[in-house]
């Protein structure tokens, strides 16, 4: 970690993490280090997978990435963007952990969907259909799904996880945001229309909807691109957006 001397490998350095708690203690680490020590974004080849639990942890390989072409395209805003926000969610991930503790269970005990990874090998080589597949969609979906989990959980009687549920969830706000701004921001450079664009991503088969049916599938993908319309125009009439991005 002291010696990764630029953002990009200290997140390689992450994704090449297999324990979970070890993987968020290094994302705030390198996070801080980051801001703190004024390092540059650089360059460097991430594994091509995430290194997960049962996996012994990799090298830490060296090399030119994306995030060049990323950082000549967007600056290095876009990656302080998105530092913060892979800053928010390993403190989401321990106080998630910290609770499965007290009830007595840890990561890996409950089963989860593999979503959000498939939705990022979908748009490995897209920046606009990443940023449409994670914050716009599956982040999106959480801003609908967290005040509901809040409820059940007081149902339950459950104060403690619900509070933790909540400051999540309000967290996310800020992740949707982020997402939409630099969604705009990459359609600006490109000289296309966001919500058009939003539109004919959902229409290719990157997108993954867990719907079968196709009336479904439909609908969902139609309430989705209305979100972003009324999103994307309600930020216009706040925001700076069409400024071009720091
Ligand atoms: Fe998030």
């Amino acid at each position: 970690m002291a010696s990764a001397p630029s953002l990009a490998e200290l997140g390689t350095l992450v994704l090449s993490t297999g324990d979970p708690l070890t993987k968020s203690k290094l994302s705030h680490l390198a996070y801080s280090r980051w801001r703190q020590e004024n390092l540059p974004i650089g360059a460097s080849e991430p594994p091509g997978r995430p290194c997960s639990p049962s996996q012994t942890p990799i090298g830490f390989p060296k090399g030119n990435s994306s995030s060049q072409k990323l950082g000549e395209l967007l600056g290095d805003g876009f990656f302080a963007d998105f530092a913060h926000v892979a800053d928010d969610e390993s403190r989401h991930f321990a106080w998630c952990s910290q609770r499965l503790a007290e009830l007595g269970f840890r990561y890996g005990d409950m089963p989860a969907h593999n979503l959000l990874w498939r939705e990022c090998e979908k748009s490995a080589d897209n920046v606009t259909a990443r940023l449409a597949a994670i914050p716009l969609v599956q982040e999106a979906r959480g801003l609908d799904a967290g005040p509901r989990l809040v409820q059940k959980l007081i149902g339950f009687g459950d104060c403690r996880t619900s509070n933790i549920v909540a400051r999540i969830a309000d967290e996310e706000v800020a992740h949707v945001a982020v997402g939409v701004y630099w969604f705009v921001s990459v359609c600006q450079k490109m000289g296309c229309a966001p919500c058009s664009t939003f539109k004919d991503l959902l229409k290719e088969d990157w997108y993954d909807t867990s719907c079968t049916n196709k009336q479904d599938k439909n609908g969902q993908l139609s309430e989705v691109y209305d979100r972003l319309a009324c999103i994307i125009s309600m930020e216009k009439e706040n925001s700076s957006l069409n400024k071009p991005p720091q």
